[in-house]
């Protein structure tokens, strides 16, 4: 485990468990069409790419970059389009793969643009859940893994981006966050 950990919370076995529930989830709502999975950027990197491959749906694939956070623990509240998708999502039956929702800022902000944008459906699934701190009222249609309000970083997640590519999830020391 990294040094920085004080524990882990998904090893990489329960990660590829919870990958696996979560494609046959999407098989099954999915049948018969073709998705626009869509991976937010830079944290559901790992999750997208292992759970688009884990599905027999066939999906296209595209990535935005939103970003709200920064070096802080606390949202901005207002996340930045840092990167737009290259595809048109008119018509299309969208997928927005995160790695966790959080305040839901992100989420809603996806959610109003690509529905505004004329998106026929769309499915939210997320690595982790906190809905602890959620300050909108918005939700992941599947959630692998609900967890408290901790700091949890790997498998995409950072802290002033570091440790995104750990191959599991832990908590990290409060010390290395607040010093
Ligand atoms: C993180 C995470 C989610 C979002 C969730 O992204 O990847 O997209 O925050 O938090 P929220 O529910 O409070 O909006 P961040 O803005 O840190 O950028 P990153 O993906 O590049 O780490």
């Amino acid at each position: 485990m990294n040094k920085d950990l004080q524990s882990i919370v998904l090893t990489e076995e329960q990660i590829r468990e919870k990958v696996t529930a979560a494609a046959a989830w999407l098989d099954e709502r999915y049948k018969g069409k073709k998705p626009l999975a869509v991976s937010v950027l830079k944290g559901s990197v790992m999750f997208f790419c292992d759970l688009v491959r884990a599905m027999n749906t066939p999906v296209q694939i595209d990535f935005m970059t939103v970003s709200s956070y920064g070096a802080s623990s606390e949202s901005s509240g207002m996340p930045k389009i840092v990167m737009d998708l290259a595809a048109s999502v008119k018509g299309r039956d969208v997928l927005l793969v995160e790695d966790i929702v959080d305040s839901g800022y992100t989420l809603q902000r996806m959610r109003d643009l690509l529905i505004g944008r004329g998106a026929q459906s769309f499915t939210v699934v997320a690595l982790f859940d906190k809905p602890a701190r959620r300050q909108v009222d918005v939700k992941a249609d599947y959630a692998c893994f609900e967890i408290g309000d901790e700091f949890i970083v790997g498998y995409g997640l950072d802290y002033a981006q570091q440790y995104r590519n750990l191959p599991y999830v832990g908590i990290l020391k409060r010390e290395i966050y607040e010093k």
